[in-house]
Order: C-alpha cells, then structure tokens, then sequence
C-alpha cells in the first residue's frame, strides 16, 4: 500500500509525496495582476512541503473572471506575475520544476 509520504509517477512528472496544493482563490489580485499577498502566500505553500502547487482559478480574460479579485492571464504582465510565483516558490524552496511542479487552473467562467 503506497503511504503518504511515498513518491507518485503520473506519466513524465514524478511527485516526491501524495500531498499538493489544490486550486484555492485568494481574491487578492488587482486587474488579474497579482499583489504583494500572492508571492509569500505561494511561497509559504512550497515551503510546507507540497510535491505539486496549483495555483488558483487564473482567468484567461477579464470577463472570464469568477470574482474581480480573481488572477487572470490575459497580457503579458500577467504571465511575468505568474511567472513570478514559480519564482517565489523556487527561490523559497531551493527546488526547480522538476522536483516540484508549478501548474495553474485555467478558467473562463463567463458569468458575466
Ligand atoms: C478558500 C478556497 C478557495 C478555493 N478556490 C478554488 C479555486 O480557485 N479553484 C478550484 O478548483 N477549487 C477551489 N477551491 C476548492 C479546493 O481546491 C478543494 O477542491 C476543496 O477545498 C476540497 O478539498 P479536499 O478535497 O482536499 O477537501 C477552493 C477552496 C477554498 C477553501
């Protein structure tokens, strides 16, 4: 039986544990930009030992947005500020991708 701190091989990624970080809104984010809250909020994640970080529902386009406080990734500077994450993540962890895979939830809800 395979136990929680034992790794996990899903195609090319292999995970070190069965523990990740699920997709969870921080409503923080300004115009999709994040803000000074998400780099120590994603950091703090890595740094309690996760295999895999996903981060929060990231919009595609303004109106693809759950809430206005929701990430979004519809410019460039939009991708430096996820791009900046990984970073923060990497930088806090000592990890690179490989050891610690960094994917985000795409989402285009369209409720408007
Ligand atoms: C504050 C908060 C924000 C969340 N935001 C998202 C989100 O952005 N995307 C998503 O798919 N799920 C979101 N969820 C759901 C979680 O990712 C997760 O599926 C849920 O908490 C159930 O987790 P569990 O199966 O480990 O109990 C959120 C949950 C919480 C508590």
């Amino acid at each position: 039986m395979s136990g929680l701190f034992d790794s996990f091989t899903l195609k090319q990624i292999t995970l070190r544990n069965r523990i990740a970080a699920s997709p969870m809104c921080q409503y923080q984010a300004k115009d999709g930009l994040i803000t000074d809250w998400h780099l120590p909020h994603y950091a703090a994640l890595g740094r309690g030992g996760v295999s895999l970080v996903v981060v929060e529902a990231t919009a595609v386009s303004p109106e693809g947005r759950i809430t206005p406080g929701d990430l979004g990734l519809w410019s460039d500077a939009h991708t430096e500020g996820a791009a900046a994450i990984a970073n923060a993540v990497f930088h806090a962890t000592g990890r690179r991708i490989r050891s610690l895979p960094i994917t985000l939830e795409k989402v285009n809800s369209r409720r408007a």
